[in-house]
């Protein structure tokens, strides 16, 4: 039996669950799937052919437009993180930023999008050594998911780790539009219809409101080592 787990990672937005995740899998050497980038890049390109227009998403166009999206990954060879190639383009970049951040919960709430973007997302996993993150990987994408961790930390680091992100990419915002924009995901993403963001009752919880990186992978790696313990 293979020793590679699939390991699930879910919570709120900016809990830094795509750098856990990130850090995870090259530790371990497992895939890393950053599942909110494909609904960025859904995003992206519902905004490019104007399907979301004076802040309004024309549901059913963007719904028919589904067709014409091909999402992939690619490793940059420099990072060996995984990039989002929408249609053959590189975006990695474009569904960074705030706009998208503020389109892409209304967007991630239509029933048709999460059908494909979850199939996809099944498929990527079948030969598990994956880990994913999102918002209902652990209750959704992977209900068998060997290990299962639900990340929080508090709003006010949440805001300063968004708000660095941002910076540090050379995208201007303020920590209170930050802030208005993590308020407002969190809310859509935990009470919409589809699959809403939650908390499963096999799913471990790491508050890292108070580590560092390194502290936080510490954690999670003695938690996998546990997972294929318990398995072998
Ligand atoms: O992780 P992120 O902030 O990049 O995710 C962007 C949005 O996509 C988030 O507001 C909710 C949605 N999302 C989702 O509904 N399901 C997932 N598995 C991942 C993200």
């Amino acid at each position: 039996m293979s020793d590679k787990i699939t390991i699930a990672i879910d919570g709120f937005s900016s809990c830094g669950k795509s750098t856990l995740a990130r850090e995870l899998a090259r530790e371990l050497h497992y895939v890393f799937i950053d599942s909110g980038a494909m609904y960025r890049g859904v995003t992206l390109h519902a905004i490019r052919t104007g399907c979301i227009v004076n802040k309004e998403i024309n549901r059913r166009m963007l719904i028919h437009s589904l067709e014409s999206i091909q999402l992939k990954f690619q490793l940059n060879p420099e990072t060996k993180i995984p990039e989002l190639i929408l249609n053959g383009e590189n975006v990695e970049q474009q569904i960074r930023t705030l706009e998208i951040s503020n389109f892409v919960s209304p967007v991630a709430a239509i029933k048709e999008v999460r059908e494909i973007l979850v199939a996809q997302q099944r498929t990527m996993g079948l030969s598990g050594g994956i880990v994913m993150d999102g918002r209902d990987i652990g209750s959704v994408v992977f209900p068998n998911a060997e290990l299962k961790l639900f990340i929080t930390a508090e709003m006010s680091i949440r805001v300063e780790r968004r708000y660095q992100e941002l910076l540090y990419r050379g995208m201007k915002s303020s920590r209170k539009e930050v802030e208005t924009n993590l308020t407002r995901r969190d809310h859509i993403d935990s009470t919409r219809k589809e699959s809403p963001l939650t908390q499963t009752e096999d799913a471990i919880v790491i508050d890292n409101s108070e580590m560092n990186r390194e502290q936080q992978l510490e954690v999670a790696l003695e938690l996998v080592e546990k997972a294929v313990t318990y398995l072998a």
